[in-house]
Formats: C-alpha cells, structure tokens, sequence
C-alpha cells in the first residue's frame, strides 16, 4: 500500500509530512514507529500530520507525533515545516496565517485542571493573606484578579505558540509516586477514619485522634510523613504536567484533576496546620480547629469554604487512589473487574467525605449528654 509522503527538514530537525487526506490507514503509535525507524522505515525525527481545521481562523491543523508513536504538543522546527509546506502547497495564499495545534488544547485541558484545584486554592489564598495580616476581606479581590488575569492571558494567548517538546513520562518516577502513595495511605486512610468517626461525636473524634497522635506525631515517624506527603506533592505536579499534555480517558481525566485538587490541597492542608495552626495561633490541631469552633464550618463567612475544601478532597484522594489501582489492576484483570473496583472505591470516598463533612458541620449522632 503506497503511502505519499514528503520529508522536510528545518535546522537539521527533519520530519515526515503527511496530509491526513492522502493516508489510506489512521495514523496509531505503531505505524509512527515504524515510519520514523531509522533502517526498517523512512528515518526521522518525526511525523506531522495535516488536515483540515475544525475551528475558524486556522488554515489548517497540525498533529505533531514522536518517533516512539507519543503525540508531541509543538516542535518549533517542526511549525516552520509545516507553515512552509502549507503555503507552498496552496493551502493559503496569505503570508500570515495560523494553524491549529495541539498547544491549544493542553492549556484548555490544564485551564480546566486548575479550575478544578480552585476551592483548596481559595483556601490556601485565604490562610496566606491571614498569615500576612492583609485586610479582611482581601482574598475576594485577590480572588477575582487572579481568576481576570487567567482570563486575560486566555484572550492573549494564541493557539499556534510554539512551546517546548513535552519529555517523556519516567517510568520510575510513575513507580516511586504510587510506592509512597502506598506508604502515604498508612496514615491517610487512619486519618479519614479518624474524621468519619466525628459523626458520631466531638469527643469520639478526638479520642481516635489522640490514639493515632502517639503514631503520627512520633518525632521520627513525623518528619518523614511530612517529607514523603512533600514528595507526593513535587512528583504529582511533574505527572500531571506531563500527562496533561495527552489525550486522555474518562479515568486518566478523573485521575489527573483528583491530583491537580490534592496537590493543592495538600499544600493548603499543610500550611494552615504546621504554619497557621501549631506556629502562629499556637493552638492545638484537633477538632476544633478543623471544624472553624466556635462559630463552625456553616456560621462562619470565612469558615464555609472548608466545607467544599475537605468534602472534595476525601473524594478526590479515593478517586486518585481508585483510577491509579484500576491501572495497576488492567494488566491482570478483566476491564469490567478493575472498572468496578474504581468506582467501589470512588463510592466508599464519597460516603466518607459525607460522613466526615457532616460531623465537622456540627451535627452528630450520638445522643446529647
Ligand atoms: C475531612 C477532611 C479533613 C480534615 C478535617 C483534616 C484535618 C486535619 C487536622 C486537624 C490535622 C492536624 C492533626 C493533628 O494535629 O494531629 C490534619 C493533619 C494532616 N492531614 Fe488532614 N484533614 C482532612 C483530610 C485530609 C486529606 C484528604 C489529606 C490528604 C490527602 C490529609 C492530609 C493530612 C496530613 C498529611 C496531615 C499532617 C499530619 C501531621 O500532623 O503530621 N488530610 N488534618
């Protein structure tokens, strides 16, 4: 089967040029493996693909795909091949013209990822402003600036940029996040547990806690918990920029925006606990201080923020915990099976959160004294 194709080069960085029209077969990860090989195929450093755009303004779009088959947000030799090729082809007669690439796209996608991550970022402006005794109120007008300077940058930004040729994703740094995640979950599913039981009562919660306390607060199990939860945050982050720059599925989406929520809400978590909590306010970290008493969680203008910020982040730790063990699980398993055992986890989240947010809202079950 013939296949017509041109190669182009800019700088030395050579590519195959192909129109999406002219392929008699989809373009998968194999067959740009074997076209880019260097002995067995044509050899190159790539292959881009043209066709027409789905969106106005763009002469065309353009589909950037590595050598190992992965699909590449833009190379920038790689966009002057193609803006050449484009106009010697008559695709346009204009000299300046814009093309439709996947850059686009990984800022909508990453966009979205940060939207996600707003109500622990929200949180986390509200604590720093306090730690910096800034006028109350302060955090709404940080608030919206932050969100019109994303706004402005969107109405700037320009979907043909070319931007920087995403690394490949190191297997042992996907490894390592999910062994510490493993030791990480010694202390959170406790932890959660801790929480739920606040349902029940005030003085339930803090008698588990004070349990768990002689654990997590040894002097040595605690630095490392704080470094390994450091680490989780540093390597989440590496992850999810790199994964964002792929297409993804309906568990690799709710995978990556449980992190993207995490990571925030983990920094948030840690600095108004250590910082705000034990350093500055010099108070104890327990129930109380969770639950924003006296006023609580739902009386409180400040406070009502903590509601969202804790119930997404139970759920969004067992929907992370429940797509990453359904990729381990796909290998060995059928999909059904490991579907299942994702949402049986996202569900058992889901109640906990419930449970855990109610009690820390004030209402319980036992009995009044
Ligand atoms: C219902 C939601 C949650 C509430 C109300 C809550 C509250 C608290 C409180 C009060 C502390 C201080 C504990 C102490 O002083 O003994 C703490 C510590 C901590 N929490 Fe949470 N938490 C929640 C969910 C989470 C989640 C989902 C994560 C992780 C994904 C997390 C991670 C941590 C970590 C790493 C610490 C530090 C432990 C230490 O003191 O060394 N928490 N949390």
């Amino acid at each position: 089967m013939g296949l017509k194709f041109q190669k182009w080069q800019a700088l030395g960085n050579d590519y195959i040029v192909i129109e999406r029209e002219e392929l008699p077969l989809e373009l998968n990860a194999e067959r740009v493996r074997r076209i880019c090989a260097a002995h067995t195929g044509v050899g190159s450093d790539g292959v881009l693909l043209l066709s027409d755009s789905d969106e106005r303004g763009f002469v065309a779009r353009l589909r950037i795909f590595n050598p190992d088959g992965s699909e590449a947000e833009l190379s920038g030799n790689g966009a002057r091949e193609a803006i050449l090729y484009l106009r010697r082809h008559g695709w346009t007669d204009s000299d300046t013209f814009s093309i439709q690439t996947a850059a686009g796209e990984i800022r909508a996608r990453r966009l979205a990822h940060l939207a996600v991550a707003s109500p622990p970022l929200f949180t986390l402006i509200g604590v720093a402003l306090y730690l910096l005794h800034a006028p109350a109120n302060s955090d709404y007008l940080l608030w919206a600036l932050i969100w019109l300077g994303v706004l402005v940058a969107i109405a700037l930004g320009r979907a043909d940029v070319p931007a920087a040729r995403p690394r490949a994703i190191a297997p042992w740094l996907v490894e390592l996040h999910g062994l510490t995640a493993l030791a990480l979950l010694l202390f959170l599913l406790p932890h959660i547990a801790n929480h739920v039981t606040g349902i029940w009562s005030a003085a339930t919660h803090v008698r588990v806690m004070k349990a768990l306390r002689r654990i997590y607060r040894n002097p040595v199990v605690e630095p490392l918990l704080v470094a390994v939860v450091l680490f989780q945050i540093g390597s989440g982050v590496v992850l999810l920029w790199r994964r964002t720059t792929r297409p993804s599925d309906l568990f690799g989406t709710l995978q990556t925006a449980a992190a993207a929520y995490l990571a925030v809400f983990l920094s948030s978590h840690l600095t108004a606990v250590f910082v705000l909590g034990r350093a500055v306010m010099k108070v104890d970290t327990d129930f109380a201080f969770a639950s924003g008493a006296p006023a609580g969680l739902l009386l409180d203008s400040w406070n009502v923020r903590l509601v969202l910020h804790y119930f997404l982040a139970v759920c969004c730790l067992f929907v992370h915990v429940g797509a990453g063990a359904r990729a381990v699980m796909l290998p060995y398993y059928p999909v059904a099976t490991a579907n299942r055992t994702a949402w049986s986890v996202v569900g058992v989240g889901a109640l906990a959160a419930a449970a855990a947010i109610v009690g820390l809202a004030g209402f319980h079950l036992a009995p009044a004294a």
